[in-house]
């Protein structure tokens, strides 16, 4: 029965859907069946003793200032200890330039709300990632999808998209979700100075960047433009810089950062007050007690270790157990493999006997805003134990090899 509510729904909401994703990890539930399709850190890496200790000693400094209010930009020793961060990586940044946000997916919701227009165009990679694309569907965005490869976004095709005169351009340049590719030092130069010259700003997505496995450090967007403008001080460029507690520390306490000029974070903390006054003030604040003092630094060394024993068997599983008409990606550091499959694959069709099989991934066309990828499936290697990886690649690994026989007749 309808009720009367259904027919009162916004405009705004037929392009509401509920992500593939979450209806997928609703199937995958059961408790034998070997999921690769979340995008879940790994709970062995969370420091639980560190919060525990730093939830008594928040309540026992900060008693009763934990549980209250507090004001919208986000706890104030928490962003300064962002911008020291940001500011090791060059960046010139104060503390002005930073909001707190619920996860960086409240982030994304807020420069929906602050930038787009009904029918406003946004350059996308294709693949990218679905949370961006589903915060932005209800503000009625547009996507101008351009390709990318190995080496992520191929930017000598984007000066086609940028004559379009898009709102602005939304990459992940590190380990990106869902390819696993990151952007070359060499694209992200030209990404640079292409937008300043069409006068197009860039949000730059950056959850992983940390979780580098191996190879050199690249400069984020965020660095490459403040080193162009010789911005010393107060960051005044083109770029908005998100990053997240999420896959650093513990997604459960919803806390990440937004760098932006302080004319934009303005504006977002204005929308943020509309939308939740502030982030939860105890979270924060255990947040920076765990962080501080360079536990950070050691913390992330351990993710690191733990995803690249997993991310490398992975790979070995499927070198040993994927038909040769199967490739993978190998990437340099995050949580997500990409797989190809043969052309007349269609991964959406495939995971139907996978789930009957007992192992999940996600099908690769849900990431291609304006269609395309039905051949691709992202993985998943950070979550899984190694046990689970074995069987689970195993598993997947018959499957594809069937079907590729069953294929050749
Ligand atoms: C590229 C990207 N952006 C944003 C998010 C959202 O992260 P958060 O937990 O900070 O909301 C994710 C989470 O997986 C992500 O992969």
């Amino acid at each position: 029965m309808q009720t009367p509510w259904e027919y009162r729904y916004a405009n705004r909401t037929s392009r509401m859907g509920s992500s593939v994703i979450r209806e997928l990890l609703k199937l995958t539930e059961q408790p034998d069946l070997i999921s690769f399709g979340g995008g879940l850190p790994a709970p062995e890496v969370f420091p639980l003793e560190e919060f525990k200790k730093a939830c008594i000693y928040v309540l026992d400094n900060f008693g009763a200032q934990s549980l209250q209010y507090s004001t919208t930009e986000g706890y104030r020793p928490l962003r300064e200890m962002i911008s020291r961060h940001t500011h090791r990586y060059s960046v010139s940044v104060t503390p002005e330039n930073i909001l707190i946000t619920s996860g960086s997916q409240q982030a994304l919701d807020f420069i929906g709300r602050v930038f787009i227009n009904q029918g406003d165009h946004i350059v996308v990679e294709s693949p990218t990632y679905l949370g961006a694309l589903q915060a932005w569907n209800a503000y009625g965005a547009q996507y101008i999808a351009v390709p990318s490869d190995e080496n992520g976004m191929i930017v000598d095709k984007l000066e086609e998209a940028l004559r379009i005169g898009p709102k602005f351009i939304y990459v992940l340049p590190n380990f990106q979700n869902p390819s696993g590719t990151t952007l070359s030092l060499e694209r992200r130069t030209k990404l640079v100075d292409l937008a300043d010259r069409y006068g197009v700003p860039i949000v730059e997505d950056d959850p992983y960047g940390q979780l580098r496995f191996e190879g050199e450090h690249l400069p984020s967007l965020v660095w490459l433009d403040s080193k162009r403008r010789g911005d010393n001080g107060s960051y005044t460029g083109n770029v908005i810089y998100l990053s997240t507690f999420s896959k650093i520390l513990a997604p459960g306490v919803r806390l990440a950062w937004v760098i932006a000029p302080e004319q934009v974070i303005r504006k977002l903390v204005q929308s943020k007050q509309a939308a939740d006054l502030h982030s939860a003030t105890f979270n924060q604040m255990v947040a920076f007690e765990v962080g501080k003092g360079g536990f950070l630094d050691e913390h992330v060394k351990l993710i690191r270790e733990t995803y690249k024993q997993r991310r490398d068997l992975m790979i070995e599983m499927m070198a040993e157990t994927f038909p040769a008409e199967v490739h993978a990606t190998k990437p340099l550091g995050g949580m997500f493999l990409w797989g190809i499959l043969p052309e007349w694959m269609d991964a959406s069709e495939l995971i139907k006997l996978a789930i009957e099989r007992k192992v999940a991934y996600v099908p690769g066309g849900s990431f291609h805003p304006n269609g395309g990828g039905k051949n691709t499936m992202r993985i998943n290697f950070s979550y899984s134990k190694p046990e689970l990886i074995r069987e689970g690649i195993t598993r997947l690994g018959t499957l594809l090899k069937e079907q590729v026989a069953a294929h050749k007749g």
